[in-house]
């Protein structure tokens, strides 16, 4: 009878197939390049995520003496604009908006009733608006020109009409 002691490897480590540990390579390639895209899209070209800057309630927002029962826009000495919007079914509202070309603009929009959205064409600037919640976005605009703002949240039959335009004059 032999004294076979079974042979115990020291290696303990895990055995990693080759072409997996590549695909593992890989995966933190990725990881890091998405995180240095998103680190320079947010600090160095300043990209933003549209931010729910206020809980509100959409029942009481739009009257009393808050700036959503007068909405529209702020100017300031320094030139810039606060716009105040409110979203209902089926507008907007102030539809029609005049800024100065080469000035800051900082959009707060709310809905007083159900999910729209805000999108202004030709630019990056796209909101969910939530009732309950103000959306706000800071844009400087330096090309004059017209630029149409729409609902892109289907809100009902006549979601397609939901629209209005902001003017940038010289
Ligand atoms: Cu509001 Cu679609």
């Amino acid at each position: 009878m032999s004294e076979e002691t079974p042979e115990v490897s020291a290696e303990t480590s895990l055995h990693i197939d080759p072409y997996e540990r590549n695909w593992m390579r890989l995966t933190v390639v990725l990881l890091v390049v998405f995180a240095t895209a998103v680190t320079i899209a947010g600090f160095a070209l300043g990209f933003q995520v549209p931010s729910p800057e206020e809980r509100v309630d959409p029942r009481t927002v739009a009257i009393g003496d808050g700036p959503f029962a007068d909405p529209g826009l702020r100017e300031y000495p320094d030139g810039s604009y606060d716009l105040y919007i409110v979203s209902q079914m089926f507008s907007f509202s102030p539809n029609e908006v005049t800024v100065r070309a080469g000035s800051e603009v900082t959009f707060y929009v709310t809905s007083i009733d159900v999910q729209h959205g805000f999108k202004l064409q030709n630019t990056n600037v796209n909101m969910q608006i939530v009732p309950g919640q103000v959306s706000k976005l800071t844009v400087t605009f330096d090309e004059p020109g017209t630029y149409d703002y729409i609902c892109t949240e289907y809100c009902g039959s006549a979601h397609a009409q939901m629209y209005g335009t902001l003017t940038v004059e010289k």
